[in-house]
């Protein structure tokens, strides 16, 4: 019997209604549409309103949508998983909202948490329990809701991030289409440049930490800049190395998008022109686990049988790493 790879037999996304453009930033914060698009790529961003929606009310339609492209119920959902930075609550689980919010009563699921690079990681966590053969269909989600961790008093950060959230639907193939291979990594000492101070068991939620200002998102810009730069590139060149792929057999490079200038130095070690780079920075700023299946929802109508594509990632943890998959449809 063939080999079973682990193939997107659906994609799908949500983002909400409400447009943040750079002009309505300069109203809030001491910044200008020009600073934002020459050093990030960003023009807007969208966010979710409303009373009591979190990641999951995104994650809810990007998935119905997802099972009807498929023409399949929720309950034939084995596997549920939710990669999120900003989780409805700290438990239970999102994935667990979902399921029960879609009625996909016949599956399990966790949250998995590795930043900006949680969609790679979940690809290939995913990709593990097809292989082996224990599950037949696996969802995986995207999705962040970065507006509620973002201090809007802080311009380093509040022009970059935005909420959207995307899934797919990973099942067994047997023509040799799926993932191919993934590289993940992770270095624990880049946490001082990137994180969120308070909300955890080490610092729970006090008057003093509200006061401080310490349940949004810290993040050391230049730094981040430096590792993501680096990383990502040699992260997406290893895994061409390792698979014997040339620049003309990448189809698509499929970046994390969060920041055009980092998206441009990958495709360029990458040997690749901006027509196989998938953008959509300049709409949707860095969404954190939602670029990346947001990118392919979009694309997915330009997608051919066979396509070699390239997906990056680089995030708060450090995390980062690189998934090498062939389309499947
Ligand atoms: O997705 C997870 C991983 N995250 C990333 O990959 C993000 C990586 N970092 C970046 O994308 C960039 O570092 C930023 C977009 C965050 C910042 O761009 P930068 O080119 O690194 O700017 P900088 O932090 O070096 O700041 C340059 C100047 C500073 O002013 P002075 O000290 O030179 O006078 C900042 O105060 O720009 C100033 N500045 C701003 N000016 C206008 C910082 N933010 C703004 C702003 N508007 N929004």
């Amino acid at each position: 019997m063939s080999k079973i790879h682990a193939a997107i037999t659906a994609v799908n996304g949500y983002v909400p209604d409400y447009i943040l453009t750079n002009k309505e930033l300069e109203s809030i914060v001491d910044t200008t549409d020009e600073w934002i698009t020459s050093r990030t790529g960003i023009k807007e961003r969208r966010i979710l309103k409303g009373e009591g929606l979190g990641t999951s009310y995104m994650a809810v339609h990007a998935v119905n949508g997802l099972l009807k492209k498929r023409g399949i119920g929720a309950e034939e959902i084995e596997l549920i998983i939710f990669c999120t930075t900003t989780p409805d609550l700290p438990f239970p689980a999102s994935a667990n909202i979902l399921a029960d919010k879609i009625g996909a009563k016949n599956a399990w699921g966790f949250d998995l948490q590795a930043a900006c690079s949680g969609f790679i990681y979940g690809m290939s966590t995913a990709t593990q329990f097809i292989e082996s053969g224990k599950h037949k269909k696996i969802i995986v989600v995207g999705g962040d809701k970065m507006s509620s961790i973002v201090n809007y008093e802080d311009r380093t950060t509040c022009i970059i991030f935005g909420d959207g959230c995307g899934a797919v639907l990973l099942e067994p193939n047997y023509e040799g289409n799926g993932v191919i291979d993934s590289i993940l990594k992770s270095d624990g000492s880049g946490k001082q440049f990137l994180h969120q101070k308070a909300g955890g068991s080490s610092r729970p939620a006090s008057h003093e930490t509200i006061d401080n200002n310490e349940h949004f998102v810290y993040q050391e810009g230049q730094a981040v800049f430096k590792f993501a730069v680096t990383n990502m590139s040699n992260v997406a060149a290893e895994i061409m190395e390792r698979n014997h792929l040339t620049s003309e057999v990448v189809t698509w490079l499929v970046p994390h998008q969060a920041n055009k200038r980092i998206i441009d130095a990958t495709a360029s070690r990458m040997g690749i022109g901006p027509e196989k780079v998938m953008i959509n920075i300049e709409r949707y700023g860095n969404t954190t686990n939602g670029t990346i299946p947001l990118c392919l929802w979009e694309w997915e109508g330009k997608l051919k049988k066979g396509d070699n594509i390239i997906l990056a990632a680089f995030g708060g943890g450090f995390t980062w790493g690189s998934v090498y998959l062939k389309w499947a449809y």
